[in-house]
């Protein structure tokens, strides 16, 4: 039997009932050990941001808090379950493109240290806001670099039309917003935020990046005489989801980042005092995994289909992002991988599918099928869809589990609705 931080697979799944999503407590812990312990630097101060979008809950932001990293958080929702926790605000950076009035008033007034402004409309916003404010607020400002990095592939693009941040091409309104922050006596510009994308395994994506921002800020000091301190390159850092997947290992991506900003500030002359990043799926995918229970199967002319009782209400990313996962019969082990099945949830939908074509142990009604590398980006896209309840969430850790999200019900599901 397949065991998950020690806690058999069987007895999750007859405690928690299926769909359920289980983390490796430990896995989760050494991830946000290393990234504490490897994005160091001698002579710059470093900051690990977890990217919270990609699975945020009470007991995870705790962990957060424990191996003291900073929050990346993105929506008032997210925010709030910092608060609820007693998240350190100084260490907490709000993102967004769209943050609306009521989030940024939210941000205030819960003393929120770093705000990422993203484009224009919202510096003007937050400058109108802080006149009342009697703090000061760090701001970065999201740019985009005009580098596209996804999974093994990395572009330098013209594409200048993304929704997030603003091109570097603008420079005149960058330089506007800048001038903004910096009459402003309740916002201290710290500097730039770059995101390049997300599940990237090639380190020279990085290193672009590194060299395309150090490049901007030197010509923004040459040409504008505006001198920062702070740079953010946002996450992206790959995770394993099947043997086909090769990170870049986490100390080598961490010391090759810090080593190439060092580089850049002593070679341009620069004074970057302070990077950032901002890791999301590599914290959190490889330590989660799902348990489902296997109920029909049936035979096309051409597939062997088998059934759970969850899918792509639970996990989007195969059906969105056409997503690989890899997967066990908890219950089969040690039994010959002798059939190819294509793995389909229980959605009113012909893209519910999981993963398509894969070997496993013959199976049958009440096998407990297991994906793996779910952690990220799984419970936090997860939808009603067909108005099933949500699954719930437990933690493993050396033999014991504990439920960190309960397992929704038929009345949580009609709990909001009214009878008028
Ligand atoms: N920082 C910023 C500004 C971001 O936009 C993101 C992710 C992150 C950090 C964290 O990136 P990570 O280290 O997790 O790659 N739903 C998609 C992923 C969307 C990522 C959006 N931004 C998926 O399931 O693959």
């Amino acid at each position: 039997m397949l065991e998950i931080g020690g806690v058999r697979v069987d007895t999750l799944a007859q405690t928690y009932k299926t769909p359920l999503f289980v983390y490796d407590e430990d896995q989760l812990r050494s991830r946000l050990q290393e990234y504490a312990t490897f994005f160091q630097s001698d002579t710059m101060e470093t900051g690990v941001l977890y990217a919270s979008k990609a699975f945020s809950c009470k007991a995870m932001l705790r962990l957060v808090k424990e191996y003291g990293l900073s929050l990346d958080v993105v929506s008032g929702g997210e925010l709030y379950t910092a608060k609820a926790v007693d998240f350190d605000m100084s260490k907490v950076y709000f993102h967004g493109n769209n943050k609306s009035k009521e989030e940024l008033e939210m941000a205030i007034n819960y003393g929120v240290g770093t705000i990422i402004v993203d484009n224009l409309m919202e510096a003007q916003m937050l400058h109108e806001m802080s006149q009342s404010i009697d703090h000061t607020i760090h701001v970065l400002l999201r740019v985009n670099p005009g580098i596209d990095a996804h999974t093994h592939k990395y572009i330098v693009t013209g594409h200048v039309d993304s929704k997030f941040g603003i091109s570097l091409l603008q420079e005149k309104e960058l330089v506007d917003v800048i001038r903004t922050f910096d009459q402003d006596e309740h916002l201290s510009f710290d500097g730039l935020h770059a995101h390049i994308g997300s599940q990237i395994f090639d380190k020279n994506a990085f290193i672009a990046e590194i060299e395309k921002m150090f490049g901007f800020i030197k010509h923004l000091e040459d040409t504008y005489d505006i001198h920062l301190n702070t740079l953010d390159l946002g996450g992206g850092f790959a995770a394993t989801y099947t043997s086909e997947d090769h990170p870049i290992p986490l100390q080598e991506v961490c010391s090759t980042i810090v080593s190439h900003c060092e580089k850049q500030n002593q070679e341009l002359g620069l004074s970057i005092q302070k990077i950032l990043i901002e890791p999301g799926r590599s914290v959190v995918a490889e330590a989660g995994s799902t348990i489902y229970t296997v109920g029909f199967m049936k035979q096309t002319p051409n597939k062997k289909y088998v059934f759970v009782d969850g899918g792509m209400a639970d996990n989007i990313r195969p059906a969105l992002y056409q997503a690989k996962y890899n997967a066990d019969i908890a219950n089969k082990m040690d039994a010959p991988k002798d059939t190819v099945y294509t793995v389909a949830g229980k959605a009113c939908e012909s893209g519910d599918i999981l993963i398509e074509g894969i070997a496993l142990p013959k199976c049958e009604p009440g096998d407990l099928l297991v994906t793996y590398t779910t952690g990220a980006y799984g419970y936090a896209m997860a939808s009603h869809y067909n108005k099933n309840p949500l699954p719930g969430v437990v933690f493993c850790r050396q033999g014991k589990a504990r439920e960190v999200i309960r397992r929704e019900s038929y009345e949580h599901l009609i709990d909001l609705e009214t009878d008028e």
